[in-house]
């Protein structure tokens, strides 16, 4: 069984280490493949996602990757996010599960992740007006929704499905493709809403959420707000999956250039991402649930500063280690 590690850009590096602390702990049977991915990449190879590592993750039973991007790229050509946007093209993880909890919150938001305008047409006309596209095929719609109507079906039984149906021909075609499959699905409680609302409920009523599915970009936006409202981008991991063949296991949050090299990043979304692998790739719900507690219980004891805390990422890393290997940690295991 094999994991390809991206350690990736700004923040990845130190993360990706606590990552890799926490995997030999607990699957030390799972060999664990390093490959240059991101800004890293364009340095050494002129391409972010270079064949070798497309190669390497393809053949992977899963892939772990830290965040990427680079100011020095934000103006380039080739920039590290095309590698982000091929590597899930390329593994048809079009579902991206983003869960969010704390005090009274407990949701998912299923974000569609190969489609819309992340991947439309998109070019400048001789005018100079410049134009991105958003497109979806009903099958795109439908087989995201379908994994979140499965997902809440193993939940609460209720699924929030958000759109802008109210402007776009995409999202009038979403929501018709989501009623539709709402009849296969007759225990599970299915709501519209309109983005901007949602948005609006998610900042100040996010308990009321359990399953939520949206195309990519209403998914990339929405999910940085429901980390802020749960503790922060420091938390949030994702599980992005497709039908079959390996899961692309990622923190939310970016690259972090503005803390980047201090040592002080908060590895929890990296270690909750590595639980996601765990669990979804594969189905070791034991040691992702070990996992799971003993960041909890470094994020009580032993915060980074993002928390208002002052531990290092290492001491973090420590305390994580310490909660996997010391007594307790014996009897949950
Ligand atoms: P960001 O998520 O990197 O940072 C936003 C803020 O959150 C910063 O203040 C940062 O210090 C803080 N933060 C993020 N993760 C943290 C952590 N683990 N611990 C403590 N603080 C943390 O967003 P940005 O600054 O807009 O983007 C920076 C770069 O990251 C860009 O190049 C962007 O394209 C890239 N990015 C990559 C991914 C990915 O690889 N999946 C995701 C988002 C952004
Ligand atoms: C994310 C990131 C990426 C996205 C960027 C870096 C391409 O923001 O994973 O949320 O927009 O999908
Ligand atoms: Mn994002």
């Amino acid at each position: 069984m094999k994991v390809v590690l991206l350690p990736g850009d700004g923040i990845g590096p130190e993360i990706a280490a606590s990552a890799r602390r926490a995997l030999a702990e607990l699957a030390p049977d799972l060999a664990l493949e390093e490959h240059p991915f991101g800004a890293a990449a364009i340095r050494a190879a002129g391409n972010p996602l270079p064949d070798e590592t497309l190669a390497a993750c393809l053949a992977a039973d899963a892939v772990l990757k830290g965040p990427i991007g680079d100011p020095e790229f934000d103006a380039a050509d080739v920039r590290p996010e095309q590698g982000l946007l091929r590597l899930r093209t390329e593994l048809g993880v079009y579902a991206n599960l983003r869960p969010a909890r704390a005090d009274g919150i407990d949701l998912v938001i299923v974000r569609e992740l190969v489609g819309g305008l992340y991947y439309g047409a998109r070019g400048v006309r001789e005018d100079g007006t410049v134009f991105d596209t958003c497109e979806y095929h009903p099958a795109q719609v439908e087989r995201v929704a379908r994994r979140a109507f499965e997902l809440a079906r193993a939940r609460s039984g209720r699924l929030t499905s958000i759109d802008k149906a109210n402007v776009l021909e995409t999202s009038r075609m979403w929501r018709r493709v989501v009623r539709e499959l709402a009849a296969d699905y007759p225990d599970v409680a299915v709501e519209d809403m309109l983005v901007d609302n949602a948005a609006m409920q998610l900042a100040t009523a996010p308990e009321r959420f359990d399953v939520v599915v949206t195309e990519n970009m209403f998914g990339d936006i929405l999910s940085d707000l429901a980390a802020a409202v749960t503790g922060g981008l420091g938390l949030a991991p994702s599980a992005s999956l497709s039908d079959a063949g390996p899961g692309l296991f990622e923190p939310v949050h970016g690259s972090a250039p503005d803390i980047a090299g201090r040592g002080i990043a908060n590895p929890a979304a990296m270690l909750r991402s590595t639980a996601l692998l765990l669990e979804h790739g594969f189905g070791r719900g034991d040691e992702a649930a070990a996992l799971e507690q003993a960041v909890d219980a470094a994020l009580a004891a032993t915060p980074t500063p993002d928390l208002g805390g002052s531990a290092t990422t290492v001491e973090f890393t420590d305390a994580v280690l310490g909660a996997l290997t010391g007594p307790a940690a014996a009897r949950t295991l």
